[in-house]
């Protein structure tokens, strides 16, 4: 099976959670685009999206799923997204597409998280792929410098500008032993929005789309 054929299986298991479920959170990326699709077969068995960005958002009206503020509906019930790592804890690196930080308002406000990945996503220890941080455009520099003194090394995603009109550094070199601090220690960085390190509030489920199988994890 190719890597987006194992996206799709996946995307397909995650539709089973959306049993009685009138509003569905929705996260972002090529895994989550095929969930979307699916999500469009059963459009009227449920109400409505939260989206977690304007990509998504496009996509889930294209097939004809209303999509509301988060502000409107309160508590969700479900949140289906993607990640670039997962750990064996079920904490995850993300933000490779830039939606961070709405993905991690909606997870927050979800009572269920069900990640969707496919097995090249799966790691013993966070941090090969490059650390996600969302900042404060003008905070850019001051908290690259500080991201440095952590052992970090930012690199600027030049060319991309987050739906939130922010920046993002992609931090190298991190070897993510403790998730949860070093999600709290970045989180106290001033300037810093949102860092895609998903460990205080991790997922719970993972789907893994692994040879021909679905794992749960
Ligand atoms: C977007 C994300 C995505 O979930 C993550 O990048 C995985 O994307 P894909 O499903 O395309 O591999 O965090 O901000």
């Amino acid at each position: 099976m190719t890597q987006d054929e194992l996206k799709q299986k996946v995307a397909l298991a995650a539709i089973h959670y959306i049993k009685d479920v009138s509003i569905v959170g929705v996260g972002t990326g090529s895994t989550v685009k095929h969930f979307i699709d699916y999500l469009g077969d059963i459009k009227g068995d449920i109400e409505g999206a939260v989206s977690s960005s304007e990509v998504s958002t496009a996509h889930l009206k294209k097939v004809g799923i209303p999509v509301f503020d988060l502000n409107a509906v309160g508590t969700l019930d479900i949140y289906v997204d993607g990640a670039d790592e997962v750990s064996p804890h079920k904490h995850l690196i993300k933000g490779g597409g830039a939606a961070l930080t709405r993905e991690k308002i909606i997870a927050a406000a979800s009572k269920k998280f069900v990640c969707i990945v496919d097995e090249s996503k799966c790691v013993d220890v966070l941090g090969k792929f490059p650390l996600p941080v969302e900042v404060i455009p003008m905070a850019r520099s001051y908290v690259a410098r500080e991201l440095v003194k952590l052992g970090g090394q930012p690199v600027w995603r030049e060319n991309c500008i987050t739906d939130n009109h922010n920046a993002i550094l992609d931090v190298y070199n991190f070897n993510i032993i403790d998730p949860i601090k070093l999600e709290q220690i970045i989180n106290n960085i001033t300037g810093v929005v949102t860092v895609g390190l998903f460990a205080m509030r991790p997922a719970d489920v993972v789907l893994i789309g692994k040879g021909t199988e679905v794992i749960t994890l």
